[in-house]
């Protein structure tokens, strides 16, 4: 009897593990795609959103948002692909972008292979978006991730100038699926 209830008790410990390690492999092979954005007066942010949503559009892709400042380590190691917007700031990233990446070298080299894109939000056109998008792109390829050009239009990846319009959220959501298939396809 006692031994019974011995067996009972190891069949079911058997099955919660095997159900905790399969759904820790169904964890696994979700590709990830996280879009991390800064927006002090909420023009990357619409960006980001739309962004998100095209990633959406993905099947088989797990999208988070987060802000820069609310970001750890540890989301950036989780994520598949990681797709990051900044304000224009004299032509550069933004200051808690910038923290956030210069935090990210205490994980250097664990990023490597995974998929980066890039959005940012200007007060102009001409007057630092590409720039920015590049600053941004530059960390990613420091950091060995694989970036994705684009050649019939927005080569560098989404800019929009101040609150995004139509023809430019249209190109965020561009920017996240593409980004999204890209993960999935490695991913496979
Ligand atoms: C400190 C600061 C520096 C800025 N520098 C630039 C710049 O060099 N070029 C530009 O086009 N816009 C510049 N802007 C404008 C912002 O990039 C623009 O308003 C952007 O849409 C803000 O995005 P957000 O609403 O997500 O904060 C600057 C704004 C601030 C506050």
């Amino acid at each position: 009897m006692l031994s019974l209830n011995f067996l009972r008790i190891l069949y079911s410990t058997l099955e919660i593990a095997s159900l905790a390690a399969f759904e820790l492999m169904e964890e696994q092979r979700v590709a990830k795609v996280l879009v991390v954005y800064d927006s002090e007066t909420g023009n990357t942010e619409k960006m980001a959103l739309a962004v998100a949503e095209g990633a959406k559009q993905v099947d088989g892709v797990n999208v988070s948002v987060k802000k820069a400042d609310q970001t750890r380590l540890e989301d950036l190691l989780n994520a598949d692909g990681i797709i990051m917007g900044s304000p224009t700031y004299f032509g550069q990233m933004s200051a808690k972008i910038k923290a956030l990446l210069d935090e990210s070298i205490k994980i250097h080299e664990k990023l490597e292979g995974k998929v980066g894109a890039a959005f940012a939000s200007a007060g102009g056109t001409a007057t630092g978006a590409e720039t920015t998008l590049l600053s941004i792109l530059e960390a990613m390829l420091v950091h060995g991730m694989i970036v994705q050009g684009r050649s019939d239009d927005k080569h560098y990846g989404a800019a929009a100038l101040e609150s995004p319009n139509e023809e430019e959220l249209k190109f965020c959501r561009e920017l996240g699926k593409r980004t999204a298939g890209l993960v999935l396809k490695l991913k496979k």
